[in-house]
């Protein structure tokens, strides 16, 4: 197999884009193109205002800067790139599919099959063809069988390379990555990926496998990190009746070695786009063979998971004297986790949706989340009208005119600048008693119940 000039990436969002800055960063002798249908995401791509860019995540704007015009490309012309590259990343998104068989637990894959008809049209030289989307098992089976039957007679060869980098910490978690997985079939393809990791990561940090189990993997290790939350979220519930503490029992557990201290925080539930999807897609795949009684224990994750969501909105309307009707509540955080600006299954959408029942007036401030998304967010639930959500919903630019007025404060995201707000005088311009609802036990609760606050978070 010859070396690898240059490499085309389909879909330029949250995974492709990071993954294949880095990429280039590290191999400039490579030429990587990366491709998206949506013009709009391409152009910020190519903002010269490296602040523009469509990704929030620290560092990634240095990393584009350096590559960026050199060996890093970004197009709306899929058909040019496929045609050129030897080898192919395919990092479309995979929702959870919306209608139909499967609807609400398999994993859409229109997306996926679309990007390999259009490989196998466009290709006139053998490509190797990577997956990148976090897919259901066997997928490459599908991938394969599409590529040979409408292909020009050149040669595919597949390979599954799951992506493991957590949004916030993409860049560093690109450059310093716990392992890099490659599963596949042929040795020589197997290779060629190989090398483009080697650039930077340690050779016994590349882990190859067939490809079922790479696939699978993916699946496992997004599961089995969202059961840890799932799990010290149950017992938050508990310790919220017993009068334990659960940061101080997760701290306890996490120094047994064998469980370790890493994904015990309790917080208001766990978001992202991966978690769910992933976890939904194992249910659905072991259903399909018929093993309900796995199927069952991985959904109970989600459904705790749903709880935890419930249970922390009820708890702010019963603390608030069982109504929050015409209330003001300020929700600090939007974005399902600190340092992104990514809202997708973020707790604080289905938390917000649960108070707008009760007709909730709420004020939202996140740093890096946009009024459009967060309208987008809340419309895209169907709950109630476009004009009942902007009726119900106010988002504003600083924490001051959020909390200005309202008669409670929700923390919905870890952002490191909550912690630094003077409480002292957010107190004063509250209405009172001043409730704060703490949904990642973030703040220092016995300093703010000093302050005055009615202070309650997860867990204690
Ligand atoms: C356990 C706890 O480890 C210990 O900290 C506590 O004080 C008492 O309970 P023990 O029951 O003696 O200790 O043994 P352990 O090594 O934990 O194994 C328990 C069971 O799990 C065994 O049947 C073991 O075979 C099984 N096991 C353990 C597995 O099947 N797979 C594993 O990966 C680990
Ligand atoms: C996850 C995996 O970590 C990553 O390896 C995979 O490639 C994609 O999915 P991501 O969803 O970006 O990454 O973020 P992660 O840090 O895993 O957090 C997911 C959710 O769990 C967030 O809402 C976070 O707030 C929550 N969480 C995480 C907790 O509530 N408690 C924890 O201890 C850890
Ligand atoms: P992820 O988090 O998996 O990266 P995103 O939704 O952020 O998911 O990004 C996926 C990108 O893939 C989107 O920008 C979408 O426009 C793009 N995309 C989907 N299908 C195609 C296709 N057939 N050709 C090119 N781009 C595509």
């Amino acid at each position: 197999m010859k070396d690898i000039k240059k490499i085309t990436c389909i879909g330029a969002g949250y995974v492709g884009g990071p993954t294949m800055s880095v990429i280039a960063q590290k191999n400039p002798n490579v030429e990587i193109t990366v491709v998206d249908l949506n013009e709009q995401r391409i152009a910020a791509w190519n903002d010269a205002d490296l602040s523009k860019l469509p990704v929030y995540e620290p560092g990634l704007d240095a990393v584009v800067g350096e590559a960026r015009g050199r060996n890093l490309f970004f197009s709306t012309d899929v058909d040019k790139a496929i045609d050129e590259a030897d080898m192919i990343f395919i990092s479309v998104n995979t929702p959870t599919k919306t209608y139909g068989k499967g609807k609400g637990q398999a994993a859409d894959l229109k997306f996926i099959e679309l990007c390999a008809r259009q490989i196998a049209a466009v290709a006139k030289s053998d490509k190797i063809v990577v997956e990148k989307s976090t897919l259901p098992v066997r997928t490459a089976e599908a991938l394969k069988s599409i590529l040979d039957h409408t292909g020009n007679g050149v040669n595919f060869h597949i390979l599954s390379n799951p992506e493991f980098l957590a949004e916030g910490t993409a860049v560093t978690d690109l450059h310093n990555p716990d392992r890099v997985l490659i599963g596949g079939e042929d040795a020589e393809a197997i290779e060629a990926l190989v090398q483009v990791y080697e650039a930077w990561v340690p050779r016994e940090r590349i882990l190859t496998t067939n490809l079922w189990s790479s696939e699978l993997s993916k699946l496992v290790a997004n599961a089995f990190l969202a059961q840890r939350v799932s799990s010290i979220n149950a017992i938050s519930e508990l310790c919220e009746v017993t009068g334990a503490n659960v940061d101080e029992v997760a701290h306890a557990i996490g120094k047994d070695s064998r469980i370790g201290s890493k994904f015990l925080k309790a917080s208001v539930g766990f978001g992202g786009s991966c978690f769910q999807k992933d976890i939904l897609n194992l249910v659905y795949i072991a259903r399909s063979y018929h093993l309900d009684a796995v199927a069952d224990y991985w959904e109970q994750v989600i459904l705790l998971n749903d709880h935890q969501k419930t249970r922390f909105a009820e708890r702010i309307i019963k603390t608030m004297y069982n109504t929050v009707n015409g209330k003001q509540i300020a929700f600090l955080g939007w974005a399902f986790k600190k340092d992104t600006n990514d809202t997708r299954e973020s707790a604080a959408i289905y938390v917000a949706d649960h108070l707008l029942d009760e007709e909730a007036s709420i004020i939202v401030y996140d740093p890096k989340v946009t009024a459009e998304q967060i309208y987008r967010d809340l419309d895209y639930l169907g709950t109630r009208t476009a004009e009942e959500n902007r009726r119900l919903v106010t988002v504003v630019n600083t924490p001051t005119e959020a909390v200005t007025g309202a008669h409670a404060i929700a923390i919905l995201t870890e952002w490191d600048e909550f912690k630094d707000y003077d409480w002292a005088s957010i107190k004063e311009g509250m209405k009172r008693p001043s409730f704060l609802f703490d949904g990642r036990k973030l703040l220092n609760g016995a300093e703010l119940q000093k302050i005055g606050f009615s202070y309650y978070a997860i867990g204690e």
